[in-house]
């Protein structure tokens, strides 16, 4: 495997940069599907068991909280703000949104929804701006929107109708993405489903994605949007089946109508969550392995094959971390 990799390297790939992935700390009893990067030096993570990580060096030392009172709930995702303010979402029964403002020291509850079979996936935020996406309990999405950096929220009626076993996966909080147009002073959420059927859905369009589906644990994980254009990138495909690489990328032109693409090289596997890194270079990561593309998903090159549910890079930075099953956190490394 190594000389082939370095047969590659000699043969055309040497003046590309080289990826590695650096794990910075692991061993804690928890599975990691939350991960949120403020910038170069702060990022949080959460998990099971109750369990939040938060690093104020860039990953050098990570602290870590269990939950009081919530020791055994699943936190599916985190959204920080800064060192000291952050949310997370426990998926179900109940569904709650706790807050954070001392640095995970102490939490408040912000949200929480009792109602039988609520069961909450992901967030997004765009500065103030958040959505929360839950699992449908009638035939539509369940939505709810903050304006205040998650203090309060509120239901937002979809007006997308999804069918009879399809639903939304809470494998890396990020299946749903907001966009504000700061213009028209209104906010478009994009959100991708799976089960029965894979949808990409906004506020009132709905469009059945090239994908695997039709089982449970088939269709859409994750979408990433575009940092420069209105371009977006969707992975899933099977947990079950997790080296399986049919169905599970679509790359998506949003430009006067919306039009799917298939990757000429798609992710070695599932996977559970995607990311842009720039305008050009995507990372996807999934329980198979962690692919990269630079050619805004058309390739995918696999750079690693350990498990990891979730990456991010910094809102405001360039660092890239990922995360995964018994608490690892590592860092993308970029050596030219
Ligand atoms: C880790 O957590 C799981 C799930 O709660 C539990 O079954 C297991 O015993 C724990 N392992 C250790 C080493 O604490
Ligand atoms: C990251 O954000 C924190 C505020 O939470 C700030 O104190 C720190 O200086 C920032 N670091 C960098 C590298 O931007």
């Amino acid at each position: 495997m190594r000389l082939f990799f370095c047969f590659l390297l000699l043969l055309g790939c040497g003046a590309a940069a080289a990826q590695k992935i650096n794990v910075l700390t692991s061993g804690t009893n928890t599975s990691i599907r939350g991960l949120s990067v403020v910038n170069d030096s702060v990022l949080w993570a959460s998990g099971s068991r109750g369990m939040v990580a938060v690093s104020v060096n860039g990953g050098q030392s990570f602290a870590w909280k269990k939950v009081k009172g919530y020791e055994q709930r699943d936190f599916r995702d985190v959204e920080a703000f800064s060192a000291s303010t952050a949310i997370i979402m426990a998926i179900a029964e109940p569904a709650v949104i706790l807050k954070t403002t001392d640095g995970g020291n102490s939490w408040q509850k912000v949200f929480e929804v009792n109602t039988k079979g609520m069961f909450l996936d992901a967030m997004d935020f765009n500065g103030n701006f958040g959505v929360v996406i839950g699992d449908p309990l009638t035939n539509k999405p369940y939505l709810a929107a903050t304006e205040d950096s998650g203090n309060h929220w509120h239901p937002v009626e979809s007006e997308m109708k999804i069918d009879t076993g399809e639903a939304f996966f809470a494998s890396s909080g990020t299946n749903i993405k907001l966009k504000i147009d700061t213009v028209e002073r209104r906010y478009e959420y994009y959100a991708v489903s799976g089960g029965k059927f894979s949808n990409l859905l906004t506020n009132n369009n709905k469009y059945l994605l090239p994908l695997q589906q039709g089982e449970q644990s088939k269709g859409a994980n994750s979408i990433a949007l575009n940092p420069e254009n209105n371009d977006m990138i969707v992975v899933g495909g099977d947990f079950t089946d997790d080296q399986d690489t049919t169905g599970n990328c679509v790359l998506i032109s949003n430009g006067l109508s919306v039009h799917f693409s298939m990757p000429h090289t798609s992710p070695h596997g599932y996977r559970s969550c995607v990311t842009f890194l720039d305008k050009n270079t995507a990372l996807a990561c999934g329980t198979s392995g962690v692919d990269i593309s630079t050619d805004g998903g058309k390739n995918w090159r696999l750079i690693s094959t350990n498990s990891y549910h979730v990456c991010a890079k910094a809102k405001k930075g360039n660092s890239v971390f990922l995360a995964g099953k018994e608490g690892r956190i590592s860092r993308l490394e970029v050596q030219d």
